[in-house]
């Protein structure tokens, strides 16, 4: 199975990393991943040429390299940290720069699993991902919300390790 992983937060050790990789490995899947935040992606610039093309302009950075992996997934895994009641900044430009996959319906029908880890025990960034994922048509195969001030050691968080039994068993 072709996975592939989306990290929105810059920290190679942090909680999504960390969530990513213990989905990564119940699933079978190899523990690579991919860290948005540390690829400055150009934002989509509303030009719009890619409503005729289904491109994008945008060549100068490697937006076009993960969409390519996306697009040859089985599975797709995207992850963010909570900022200020959203998801990253960096990964909201990423998941942006999809609206020239989406006119054609590109990713229609690609598996995802979405997650997020906050710190406040609310989590308005899920709704977000959920949203960019249902307006793809994509299928949602699991969401889920951590909060990690309950776990310093996310591994360890009961709640947590709930959510991936969850998702292990769907590829049973
Ligand atoms: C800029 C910034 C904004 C944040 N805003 C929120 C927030 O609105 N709600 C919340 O619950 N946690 C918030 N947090 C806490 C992070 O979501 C939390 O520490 C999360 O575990 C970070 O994930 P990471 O370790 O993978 O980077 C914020 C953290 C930062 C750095």
């Amino acid at each position: 199975m072709k996975v592939t992983a989306l990290s929105g937060s810059p920290l190679k050790r942090g909680n999504v990393a960390r969530l990513i990789e213990m989905l990564l490995k119940e699933i079978g899947a190899s523990g690579k991943y991919e860290i948005i935040p540390s690829m400055y992606m150009v934002p989509c610039q509303e030009c719009e040429a890619c409503i005729k093309t289904g491109s994008c302009i945008i060549k100068s950075d490697k937006w076009s390299t993960i969409a390519k992996s996306m697009l040859k997934s089985d599975l797709i895994i995207i992850g963010s940290p909570v900022y200020f009641y959203g998801i990253s900044g960096p990964l909201k430009t990423f998941l942006d720069r999809t609206y020239c996959l989406w006119h054609k319906r590109r990713l229609k029908g690609k598996k995802v699993i979405l997650c997020t880890v906050n710190s406040r025990g609310t989590d308005e960034a899920l709704d977000s991902l959920r949203l960019w994922a249902q307006i793809h048509e994509m299928k949602i195969i699991a969401a889920i919300s951590v909060e990690n001030i309950k776990s310093k050691n996310i591994e360890k968080d009961k709640n947590t390790q709930q959510e991936i039994k969850k998702v292990k068993k769907l590829f049973k």
